[in-house]
């Protein structure tokens, strides 16, 4: 079998845990060329799903929603080193853990990182539920960062 990350995608929550998955994720895709994406979720508020389920429009999402996960994005970029890698960032509306799974998917991803847990306020000794979930169900291998 031959394996190669042509394709790498870091999910970032806006926590110091995902960004130092993200440090990581570049280090592969420095190392081996790899394409990077940095992909983030923006959840919708509870309830916003309404009858059927069906996703609305990001445009018709509360601003503030969208700017607070674009700052999620920049501060990434800020402070992971990016330099010499073919990055592109991603934002993704929905649950976060299917959102992610359907992403690799759709880029044919080869490796996703993550971190151990992310922004969550529950102090607990088990992976965060996004984490869990994303372990379970990945189309790829999955690295999760301590
Ligand atoms: N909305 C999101 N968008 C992108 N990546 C995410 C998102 N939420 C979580 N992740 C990824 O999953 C990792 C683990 O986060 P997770 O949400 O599972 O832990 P938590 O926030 O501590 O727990 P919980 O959300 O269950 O309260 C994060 O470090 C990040 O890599
Ligand atoms: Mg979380």
């Amino acid at each position: 079998m031959t394996w190669e990350p042509n394709v790498i995608v870091a999910a970032v929550d806006g926590s110091d845990r995902s960004i130092k998955a993200t440090r990581l994720a570049a280090e592969m895709a420095r190392r081996n060329g790899s394409k990077l994406h940095i992909l983030t979720v923006v959840r919708p508020p509870e309830g916003w799903w309404g009858i059927g389920g069906a996703p609305p429009p990001a445009r018709a999402l509360s601003e503030s929603l969208m700017e607070a996960q674009k700052e999620v994005l920049d501060r990434t970029v800020a402070e992971v080193d990016l330099e010499g890698i073919d990055y592109q960032v991603g934002e993704e509306l929905g649950d976060p853990a299917s959102a992610i799974v359907h992403y690799c998917e759709d880029v044919e991803a080869d490796l996703l990182v993550i971190g151990r847990r992310g922004a969550g306020l529950m102090e607990r000794f088990v992976m965060g539920s996004v984490a869990d979930r994303l372990v379970h169900y990945s189309p790829c291998p999955v690295v999760v960062v301590p």
